[in-house]
């Protein structure tokens, strides 16, 4: 700990009208500053930096055995702390997925939340929140922001990942200059504060005092589910499954659990066992929960079978995600998207009409026939909800989606699985058609954007790069080359200027578009925590008088080709297909 650092910290805790009582030499080189505060002890901790803990698309993930390391947790939430001002006094909300380590990295964070000056935690009962549950108490809380503890889709368990993500006031994930400024300071934090303290009761729901902060245990799901009736037509979603129409939501042992119990089976009247794997459970059962074909292989078989519900959906592990599938039909995020954005206003929370539509640039452009029908602006944003923030505060989006089973609103700042199920299932409940027919008309008005994602997981990260850096130094050679995939028009890395703040993003994803409107968009994921994922997005787009019935892997086939040769995918990864297909 530095002399400087040190002092400072001491003068504003002093500032704050503490005691200094005593400077003890810490274990093992770490030192330690006591203060007392009512009748707990605060304690400056010397520490020193961890040079891993870059925010990635969605905050800090690790395995988590590296963040049971002596220090680590504490270092990172001292970093957010410090990257931020004007919080004393203010209001935290804290909670997770449930995931194993949840409820340690809580009781952490509320102490040093406590520490640090922090007015009041809000933390869910149980450590639990889903990830849009927080966004909203954030909001409606006017909290100051929030820590949301979740990997999101990876596994969970001793052996698997662990994720914390800083929210701010708007709700939503912070924006990359904080994320940045966290980062730099994780670079250089020499010391953190937190309280000597008993653990909290995190299970019962109630008020209670953490040196001279208040900690209220909250119900996770009232005032998310309180939110949901406010947006959409509960009575007709509920006649309609009272007239017989039948869902299978699987939560996949994760958090979405008790949200989904409540909202499908207690507000909407499903049947009981409506809501499969619905107990939250740390390792989440041993599964990945990743709402995809893989992943929810269990909600495909059924979906698929010949006594299939009507209507089928999954969440992920934190509740931001959304599959959806009906009787025999899979709908890609991408269509969902646009499905979703061409009918949002049969749903009472949307019936004005929506402002613009955002997605991120690797998904579909399905979404764009629909703004351009409505007439709206359509925004193409990288990979990432945090890129969407700003646009729905300027109130200039109202509907966002990304292909990576995305999909929200202006009603959080996060993505929302459960929203975008109770929005098909209030269009549903309007339009009274199957999900196969609603498809099949969609496409017959908009044209098809034929679309798959295929990724290479655990690659070794220097051959992921090389493939990378090699794709970067051709584009400008690959404008005028002819593949498989046809002759290629442009080629380029993606940036984005955001609108509403002209900061620039760059090598947000190479481009390569063809003649007809085609497209393969390579990037390397930021969420992985082994080695590198590869991910390549291919897309083919084919209007209203093309073949709109072809199988999606026929359709792409020419293209799938072309990103082999233009990328050598299978020479850099050693590998000859895809880990994941979605
Ligand atoms: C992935 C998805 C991205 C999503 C993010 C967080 O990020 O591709 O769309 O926002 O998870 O859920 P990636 O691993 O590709 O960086
Ligand atoms: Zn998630």
């Amino acid at each position: 700990m530095s002399i400087l650092c040190q002092t400072t910290a001491r003068q504003e805790n002093q500032a704050a009208g503490l005691l200094r009582i005593a400077t003890l030499p810490g274990h093992r080189g770490y030192g330690s500053v006591i203060h007392y505060r009512g009748f707990l002890v605060i304690q400056t901790v010397s520490t020193t930096p961890f040079n891993d803990q870059k925010p990635g698309t969605s905050g800090l993930r690790k395995k988590v055995k590296i963040f049971q390391q002596p220090r680590y947790a504490e270092n990172f939430i001292q970093s957010v702390f410090d990257s931020l001002d004007g919080f004393a006094g203010q209001t935290l909300v804290l909670g997770g997925d449930g995931r194993y380590l949840n409820r340690e990295v809580i009781q952490i964070a509320m102490k040093m939340a406590a520490a640090n000056g922090f007015g009041r935690v809000l933390v869910g009962q149980g450590g639990i929140l889903s990830t849009p549950a927080a966004s909203n108490l954030i909001r409606k809380a006017g909290a100051f922001g929030g820590l949301v503890l979740s990997a999101s889709h990876n596994p969970g368990g001793p052996d698997e990942d662990f994720g914390i993500k800083y929210n701010v006031s708007n709700g939503g994930p912070a924006p990359e200059k904080v994320t940045d400024a966290i980062h730099a300071r994780t670079l250089e934090i020499d010391s953190y504060r937190i309280i000597d303290a008993p653990d909290v009761d995190l299970d019962s729901i109630g008020i209670s005092q953490l040196g001279d902060m208040t900690v209220e245990v909250v119900d996770p799901v009232a005032l998310y589910a309180e939110l949901m009736e406010s947006l959409f037509d509960f009575p007709a979603i509920k006649a309609l499954i009272a007239g017989g129409f039948t869902l299978s939501f699987d939560s996949m042992s994760a958090v979405t659990g008790p949200y989904a119990t409540e909202i499908f089976e207690k507000r909407l009247g499903a049947p009981a066992g409506t809501v499969q794997n619905g107990t939250p459970l740390p390792d989440f059962g041993h599964h990945h929960p990743d709402p995809n074909l893989v992943h929810a292989k269990q909600l495909y078989d059924r979906m698929m079978a010949s006594d299939a519900p009507d209507f089928g959906a999954a969440s992920d592990g934190d509740g931001d995600r959304n599959l959806i599938i009906g009787r025999h039909s899979y709908v890609t995020p991408s269509d969902s998207l646009a499905v979703l954005a061409a009918n949002a206003h049969l749903a009472p929370g949307y019936a004005a009409g929506l402002k613009g539509i955002a997605r991120s640039m690797p998904t579909s452009g399905a979404a764009d026939r629909v703004a351009e029908k409505l007439g709206i602006p359509l925004y193409e944003t990288p990979t990432g909800w945090k890129f969407f923030g700003n646009l729905l505060d300027a109130g200039m989006a109202t509907i966002c989606g990304e292909e990576s089973a995305g999909t929200g609103s202006d009603h959080v700042r996060e993505k929302d699985g459960i929203w975008a199920v109770l929005l098909w299932l209030n269009i549903l409940a309007v339009r009274k058609q199957s999900v196969v027919d609603i498809m099949a008309e969609h496409w017959a008005t908009y044209g098809r954007n034929y679309y798959a994602r295929h990724d290479y997981e655990a690659i070794a990260k220097d051959k992921a790069d090389a493939l990378m850096a090699a794709l970067r130094d051709k584009l400008t050679t690959l404008p005028g080359m002819v593949n498989s995939g046809g002759t290629i028009k442009a080629a380029d890395d993606f940036a984005y200027t955001d609108p509403t703040d002209q900061s620039v993003s760059k090598n947000q994803g190479v481009r390569v578009l063809f003649e007809d409107g085609s497209r393969v968009v390579m990037r390397l994921s930021g969420t992985g925590t082994e080695g590198a994922t590869l991910r390549v997005y291919i897309e083919r787009y084919m209007g209203v008088d093309g073949d709109l019935g072809l199988e999606t892997g026929d359709a792409l086939a020419p293209l799938i080709a072309a990103a082999q040769e233009v990328a050598d995918i299978a020479g850099y990864t050693g590998m000859d297909k895809p880990s994941v297909i979605t």
